[in-house]
């Protein structure tokens, strides 16, 4: 079964995935922009939006979105803040596993992301109370698809034992 992690950015989906897929056995790992990097030559997230244009990332991160559902039959999958927003993505994950939100209020994202080393296309330059500002604005655009989710997940902790028993149900079913 394939497991996608949802969230703004900043929410701890690479994090959590990561802690997650080593408490499921024979679960691969796949944190879908460093996949993205990987599969473009090296060329940074960054990089990919500043020189090719949001709209060509868009079409990257569709694309191997389908690529790691076709090459990893289990696996937890972390995903870009705005993968479920493009490109009907959010449709094929529900169609293909079991997708998780992990949920922040706006302001928990705000001070998240700005104590975040991460460099974000979509957030830099932005001084605190412009980043909040954004926050605030964008979140509830992008909680119209998080929250399709099968599971949300408010505030998540480290603990993954809890996580697994929420995903107990999907396991036994697919
Ligand atoms: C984006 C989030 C980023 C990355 C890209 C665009 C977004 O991932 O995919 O910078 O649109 O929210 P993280 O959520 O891992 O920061």
């Amino acid at each position: 079964m394939r497991i996608y992690l949802i969230g703004f950015m900043g929410s701890g989906k690479t994090t959590l995935g990561r802690l997650l897929a080593a408490k499921l056995p024979d679960y691969a790992f796949v944190d879908l922009d460093r996949y993205i990097e990987e599969r473009e030559g090296g060329a940074s997230v960054l990089e990919l939006f500043e020189h090719r244009g949001e709209g060509h990332f868009r079409e990257l991160e569709h694309r191997y979105l389908q690529e790691v559902m076709e090459r990893y039959p289990d696996a937890v999958v972390s995903t870009g803040g705005g993968t479920p927003c493009f490109n009907r993505n959010m449709e094929l994950m529900l169609a293909d596993g079991v997708v998780v939100y992990l949920k922040y209020s706006a302001g928990m994202l705000a001070h998240r992301l700005g104590s975040a080393r991460t460099v974000r296309p979509l957030l830099q330059g932005k001084d605190p109370e412009q980043l909040r500002a954004y926050v605030e604005e964008l979140l509830p655009q992008r909680e119209a698809y998080y929250g399709r989710a099968n599971v949300v997940v408010a505030d998540p902790d480290k603990n993954m034992d809890r996580l697994v028993d929420i995903l107990r149900p999907y396991f036994d079913r697919k």
